[in-house]
Parts: structure tokens; sequence; C-alpha cells
């Protein structure tokens, strides 16, 4: 679900056409809906209501301030990845909000600050970071709440950059040892282990793997507990899918249905930290097409949108539907989306009447910058408009500066009204960190 709808065949954010914005802001632009984040961010809580959650939105997915706020605003905590992230949690607020902090390579910095700013949990992945952790918060004369971040070593259930719960990966503490490794720490001056965290990976589009990793998490804090921690939070992390293609999310009741009797078993309070389910489907980034060509038998339509601004397509493979913001006659407002076969049939993939296969570009200069490949397109002319979907999750995130592009701005759509919440990068941005360093 979104709030994205063509009205007479023009694109709609909410009450806003995008072209409206376009016009305003120029592009390439990243624009949110404020109602679909929010959608999904209540779903997430009515669906889990019942275990009294802390829901930690992963900062990671996206960090913009007035979007981490918004979220703050209407109940949620963070889930941080470095000490940047913690910054732009507590700089969104609200004062109080929990803040946990997972990822591998946690700097003694980065630790000592967290500890000073009220960190609520650390998610921990090496016995080596538990120690440091508790010889930290021991010389600053406090003791850290940890969960141990295990590695459940479940079969693969998404893209291999991004599954996090195989056996093998960087993450986490391998479940075969993870119970010695607290044994270590009971009665630590400095630690208490307090919770248990694990994050299968990202996006996941089965219910059934969290069944699995909930009912390994009851056996390890039963463990736990009977070498004397005082476990009371349980945190199965993030990695809801959301709509790429079709309607492939499930809703999160599905995920609530199979976490649940695991938190009660355990009695813990539930910890989650999504990212992408709130944020993915609230955004679209739209772009204007420069120039079309054709070459070597294939067709190019070039646009001002990059890897740059949108990576994953090219890092991943991942698809991302595009489709044009002023529908010519003729086409239907959601195009046909798989390239070879129907998803749902099985059968061999007619496209869409009206168009022909198209490779959507940018101007950063690599083969590998691409949209979109082989995608049914209409014919499109110089200044046309394109929406790239489901880009609000490690869209602008992943963004970057190569080839020293401008970062696109953001807006945030709220029913009729629209804000700016990132202004387009300058010049001068580009070479602020550089310019004072010249001799
Ligand atoms: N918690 C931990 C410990 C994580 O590592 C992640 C994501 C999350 C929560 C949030 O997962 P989410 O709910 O957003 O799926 N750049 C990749 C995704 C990388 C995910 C990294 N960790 C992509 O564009 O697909």
């Amino acid at each position: 679900m979104d709030h994205f709808s063509y009205r007479d065949r023009s694109l709609f954010c909410e009450d806003v056409p995008v072209a409206e914005l376009a016009e305003r802001y120029g592009t390439p632009l990243y624009i949110y809906s404020e109602a679909t984040l929010l959608h999904h961010l209540k779903q997430i809580q009515t669906a889990f209501v019942s275990a009294d959650p802390i829901i930690c939105y992963s900062v990671k997915a996206n960090g913009n301030l007035s979007l981490c706020r918004l979220m703050g605003r209407h109940g949620a905590g963070f889930d941080v990845t470095s000490g940047g992230e913690f910054f732009r949690a507590q700089k969104a607020g609200p004062a109080g909000a929990k803040i946990v902090f997972a990822g591998v390579g946690k700097t003694d910095a980065e630790i000592r600050y967290a500890l000073e700013n009220d960190v609520f949990l650390f998610d921990v992945e090496s016995e080596q970071e538990l120690h440091t952790i508790g010889a930290i918060a021991k010389e600053m004369g406090r003791k850290a709440a940890v969960a141990l971040r295990v590695n459940p070593d479940l079969p693969p259930k998404t893209h291999v950059k991004t599954d996090t719960s195989v056996k093998g990966v960087k993450f986490g503490l391998d479940i075969e040892t993870v119970v010695d490794v607290a044994k270590g720490v009971v009665c630590h001056p400095g630690l208490a282990v307090v919770g248990l965290h694990m994050h299968l990976g990202s996006p996941i589009l089965k219910a059934e793997p969290y069944r699995l990793g909930g009912e390994k998490a009851v056996k390890l804090i039963a463990a736990f507990r009977s070498q004397g921690h005082d476990i009371r939070y349980l945190n199965m992390g993030g990695g809801f899918g959301i709509n790429y293609r079709k309607d492939e999310a499930l809703p999160a009741s599905a995920f609530a249905d199979v976490i649940l009797p695991a938190v009660k078993e355990t009695g813990c309070q539930l910890v989650l930290e999504p990212g992408r389910f709130i944020v993915g489907n609230a955004a679209i980034l739209l772009s204007r097409v420069l120039y079309t060509k054709s070459t070597g038998g294939k067709h190019y339509v070039i646009q001002d949108a990059a890897m740059n601004d949108l990576i994953r397509p090219t890092l991943y493979g991942s698809f991302h539907r595009v489709w044009p913001a002023a529908l010519p006659p003729g086409l239907p407002e959601r195009p046909e989306v798989d390239m070879t076969v129907d998803t749902d049939t099985g059968n061999p993939f007619v496209p869409t009447p009206g168009t022909f296969r198209q490779d959507v570009v940018g101007p950063v200069c690599e083969s590998g910058d691409f949209l979109a490949k082989d995608r049914p397109l209409p014919t499109l002319t110089r200044g046309d408009l394109l929406a790239v979907f489901s880009a609000g999750a490690y869209g602008m995130a992943m963004s970057s500066n190569y080839n020293s592009r401008l970062r696109a701005a953001e807006v945030l759509v709220t029913g009729r009204t629209h804000r700016l919440i990132r202004r387009r990068e300058t010049f001068r941005d580009l070479v602020a960190c550089e310019e004072d360093c010249l001799t």
C-alpha cells in the first residue's frame, strides 16, 4: 500500500502532482509520502501490540532528520550502526527515545559516546567486542546493557550480500558458542546481559525464517537465564520485505503471527528494528529524461538520476518499478513488471502493448550505471518525468557524490502540502571538506 497514484493520467504523491514538485525543487528528487510512512509504522505497532514492542526504526535505511523526527514523534526508538547514526537519532529525538546500537565494528570512541548518551542496548557481535564494552563501561563507572547478537544459522533467505544469518557471515556470535560467551561475563562489573538479538537479513518475504529464529531464541534465553543473566529483551531485528514488483510484501501481522509465540514463551519485551518496511514504499525517486538513443540493437533512455542516487540496481541487481509520471493514452497505471515470466502464473511474460524494451541509465561514466535494464517502457522524449518506485529505503542513504554529482534533494508530502527536508547540494558543498586544506 502506498499513496502514489495516477489522477487523470498524472502521478500524484498524496494530493500533490509530482510534476509540480519537479518544477519547484528540480530533479533528481526523492519524494516521500508521510501518510505511507506512518501507515507502515502503525501497521507494525498494531500487529505486535500484545508484546508492548519497542520499535526501533533502523536509521541506516534512511537517516533523514525530518523522517526520523516524524517517527520519533509517533513512538519509534532508533536502531543505529555507527556514531554518526547515533548522532542523527539523538538530533531527531525526542529526548529519551530508545537507541539500540548494532554493528560488528564499534570503535572505542563510539562505545564511549553511546554510553555517555544513555544508549538503551548494545547489540554485541563478538566476544572481543563484549569484553571491550565491559571494560570501557567499568572504567566509566557504568554498567552497559547488552543484547548478545546470535547468528542463528538459518538457510539462505535473501540476496547473498544482505543475508546476515547464514553460517560464516561476519555478523553475530556463533550459535554453538554464544552460551559459553555469555557464561564468561556472568557478574561482570561493567556488563548487564539483558537481551538476545538476531537480525536475519533483508529484505525477507517469508515469515517462516522468523519462526525458526524465534524457536532458537527461546532455547538460548533459557540457557542464559540458567547462568544467572536477567534476560528481559528479545530483539528480532528488522528485514521485513516490501513491494518492489507487485504486491509481494507480507503484512506485518504475518511476521507477528510467528514472532509473538516466542516472545510470549520467554516473557521478554520485544524489540524490533524495521527500516525498509516503514520507509521503503514511502518514496519515489523522480527523474527527468535528458536524451534517448539506440545503439547495438539496444534502446537507452538517459535521465538525470544515476547509480550515485540509487545504487541498488547496480549493486544487487535489485528491481525497482520505473514508469512515466504522465501516462500516454492506453498505458496502464501499473505495468507488468517481470521481464521473463509472470511470477504469479509462470506463463511467459507479454510486454504491455505500447512499450518496448529500454535500459534506463544515468549520466555516470560506468556501463554499470543503470536503474533498470530491458524494461518495457513507452516512447519517451526529452523532458519527460520518470518515477522510480519503492526508493525510500537504502536509496538516499546509500547515495554518494561519485562523478562529483550533487546529491538529490528530498521533499516530504503531507496531504496537499510539501516541504523540503534536504536541500539539493551545491558545488560549494562538494568541496567544503577540501577547500580549507588547499595549500
Ligand atoms: N537491524 C540490523 C542489525 C540490520 O543490519 C538491518 C539492516 C536492519 C535492522 C534493518 O533492516 P530492514 O528492516 O531495513 O530490512 N542496503 C541493502 C540492505 C542492507 C540491510 C542492512 N541491515 C539494500 O538496499 O537492500
